[in-house]
């Protein structure tokens, strides 16, 4: 028996592959179903997806989709602001992205790598994945806000999980109850943290390597800059934004390279070889496996008619899987990005782990360049390898993560790295 709310959201988030290929051979791309507490259509394989992506006559709003799903925790986070606006604040916000910021940020990250990582045991059963959570927090922290992690940031972390909780769960609608309200109040004691940062930041100047300082800084050429507000609120989206996401892509990364000890080694060889792995790894299990629009006006997807209100789902993750994109779709197969093979470029819209169209991911080159150093030093200290036959499970209740931590054992590559775990 289904229920009339859940409708199709079990059997969605059990599998979402498997769900959205049952869909698509019975019903086509375009299809409306009950599911997330409301009727949804979904828009299946790259050609819907572009259309709804592209957005070529502002008929989708993201704000009106997303809001649904994150609640209001990340309210006026640049992901759900809409058309002129958006490309307002984007345009400001691109400025703390510039690849001249990037390198400031790296400088500022890598030096705690090797601090995250002297505490992971070796030659023992090891849960990777919460380890690799906190220190992608911690580095993260550290970049996004420079707060130098003293107790607040510990704080921050408190809060924002707490946003998080009230805004995923089993049933990601609106759902007010205890967590609900402990998430509001957990947001309004964020503004008042970072309102208090903004200030200060604002009065005194601050180093150029950190995303929070640089919001406050940025200006277009026409000198139009955020409000206080408005850098409270992308700051407190940007955490959603970067963390998570950053640590499933290493996790995952992880697994593979646990299980294909040929392609860990390629990767301590050669750069490129890490670049390959990781691209697809974002195929296999992207961080974000589907993306919510909202009609607006009146429109269609690939000649079905959309009214106002219906919402929309586009889901990368079955792009990413599908047998008419890819050869061999379910095999880890790095080389399929390589040159000569370059199966992504079948269609644009065939490997988009970071969506696409103007709201296409902010944060892309930040995430490569976080996973990329981590992975490094990684690869420089350790050899890890999962148990034969291991299959990692997800729990997708919120963004997916290995349900069980994800056991590896880690050997270290020099005698003085890793500690040695107590028998
Ligand atoms: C591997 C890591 C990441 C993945 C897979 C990822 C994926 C995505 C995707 C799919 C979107 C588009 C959402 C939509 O169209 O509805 C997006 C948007 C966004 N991402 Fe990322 N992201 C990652 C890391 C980051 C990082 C590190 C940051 C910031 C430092 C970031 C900041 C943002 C922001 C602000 C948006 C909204 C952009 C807009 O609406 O214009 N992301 N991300």
């Amino acid at each position: 028996m289904k229920l009339p709310v859940l409708g199709e959201t079990i059997a969605y988030m059990r599998s979402p592959v498997d769900w959205a290929r049952d869909r698509y051979d019975r019903f086509g791309a375009v299809s409306s179903v009950p599911m997330f507490g409301v009727r949804m259509t979904v828009a299946l394989g790259p050609d819907a997806t572009e259309e709804v992506l592209l957005n070529r006559d502002k008929a989708f709003s993201n704000g009106g989709g997303w809001e649904r799903f994150i609640g209001p925790f990340f309210h006026r986070g640049l992901l759900l602001l809409d058309f002129d606006e958006h490309l307002h604040h984007r345009r400001i916000m691109q400025q703390a992205f510039l690849p001249a910021r990037l390198s400031a940020y790296r400088a500022r990250m890598t030096p705690a790598i090797p601090r995250e990582l002297a505490s992971w045991p070796v030659n023992a059963q090891f849960k990777v994945y919460p380890a690799v959570r906190e220190m992608v927090f911690n580095l993260t922290s550290e970049v996004l806000t420079g707060s130098g992690l003293g107790a607040e940031a510990d704080e921050v972390n408190r809060l924002f999980e707490a946003c998080l909780r009230a805004s995923t769960g089993i049933v990601r609608f609106r759902a007010p109850g205890l967590s609900w309200s402990r998430g509001l109040a957990a947001r309004r004691h964020l503004e008042t943290i970072f309102g208090a940062w903004v200030a200060s930041r604002r009065a005194s100047g601050g180093p150029a390597d950190n995303v929070l300082s640089m919001l406050c800084e940025a200006a277009t050429d026409e000198g139009d800059q955020f409000t206080g507000a408005d850098v409270v609120n992308h700051m407190i989206l940007l955490l959603l934004a970067a963390r998570d996401t950053s640590t499933i892509t290493l996790s995952t990364m992880i697994y593979y390279l646990g299980q294909n000890p040929s392609w860990q080694q390629r990767c301590r060889e050669d750069g490129a070889a890490v670049e390959l792995v990781r691209k697809e790894v974002l195929r296999l299990a992207p961080p974000l496996p589907h993306l919510v629009r909202r009609v607006v006006r009146p429109t269609s997807v690939l000649g079905h008619p959309l009214a106002v209100g219906t919402y929309v789902q586009t889901i990368p993750q079955f792009n990413h899987h599908m047998h008419e994109l890819w050869t061999n779709p379910l095999a880890f197969d790095p080389l399929r990005f390589s040159e000569s093979r370059a199966e992504d470029k079948v269609h644009r819209y065939a490997w988009i782990p970071f969506g696409g169209g103007v709201h296409k991911c902010i944060g892309m080159h930040f995430a490569g360049m976080v996973v990329d150093a981590v992975m490094h030093q990684l690869l420089e200290r350790f050899e890890w390898s999962v148990e034969a036959g291991y299959e990692m499970p997800w729990n997708r209740r919120g963004l997916p993560f290995p349900a069980d931590g994800l056991p590896v054992r880690l050997t270290s590559r020099h005698k003085s790295h890793g500690i040695p775990a107590a028998h």
